[in-house]
C-alpha cells in the first residue's frame, strides 16, 4: 500500500447552523451514559450509535461536537467511527440491510445472497439505491455462526437466509 498524503490540518468541516448534538442529547448522555463509564471516551461508541440512528448518518460535524462533549480528540472520534462499518458520514438508506461475510457465513452461502441483492437492488456494497430506500452493507461476523448464513436488516438479525426468506423480507418492508 502507497502511503498517500492528504491535507487533513487544513480540511474544512461542512457545518451547518443547528448542532447535531441537541442540548437534551447531551443531557441524556450526561445523565444516563457518563456514569456508567470510567471514562468519558467509553461513552464514545454508545453516542455514535445513537447520532448514526437519529441521523442515519455521523457527519464530520457530528464527529467534531462529540469530541468537544466528551473532551476527547476529534481524531478518536473519527478512529473509532472509521473502524466500523456501521458509522456513515452519508446518510443511509431508509433500510440497512447488512449481509455478514465472514468465515461461517461464507462456507454457507453468503455470496449467493449478497450477488442477489446487488443484482436486485443495483448496487455495491457500501452503496445506496437512488430512491434512497436501501443500504447494502458486507460486514464481518454478526456473533451467530451457528445460524449461518445471516444478515441485519435494520436492527433484526436475520438468520438461516435463503434467496427466497430476503426476498419476502424485502417485500415487507415499508417504504
Ligand atoms: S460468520 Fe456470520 S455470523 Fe459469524
Amino acid at each position: 500500500m502507497a502511503w498517500t498524503v492528504k491535507p487533513s490540518a487544513t480540511t474544512v468541516i461542512e457545518q451547518r447552523d443547528k448542532p447535531y448534538l441537541t442540548p437534551k442529547m447531551k443531557q441524556r448522555y450526561t445523565a444516563e451514559l457518563l456514569p456508567r463509564y470510567e471514562k468519558a471516551m467509553g461513552a464514545l461508541v454508545p453516542i455514535l450509535n445513537d447520532v448514526q440512528h437519529r441521523y442515519r448518518c455521523v457527519p464530520y460535524q457530528a464527529m467534531v461536537e462529540i469530541a468537544r462533549f466528551l473532551q476527547i480528540t476529534p481524531a478518536d472520534v473519527l478512529d473509532t467511527a472509521s473502524f466500523y462499518e456501521e458509522y456513515t458520514t452519508e446518510p443511509t438508506g431508509r433500510h440497512v440491510i447488512a449481509v455478514c461475510q465472514s468465515f461461517a457465513c461464507e462456507i454457507c452461502g453468503h455470496q449467493a445472497i449478497l450477488d442477489h441483492l446487488r443484482r436486485k437492488l443495483d448496487i455495491e456494497p457500501h452503496e445506496t439505491t437512488d430512491d434512497g430506500k436501501f443500504t447494502l452493507l458486507a460486514l464481518e461476523c454478526l456473533g451467530s455462526c451457528d445460524t449461518a448464513p445471516v444478515a441485519l436488516i435494520n436492527d433484526d438479525l436475520h438468520e438461516h437466509l435463503t434467496i427466497e426468506k430476503l426476498d419476502q423480507l424485502l417485500e415487507n418492508l415499508p417504504d
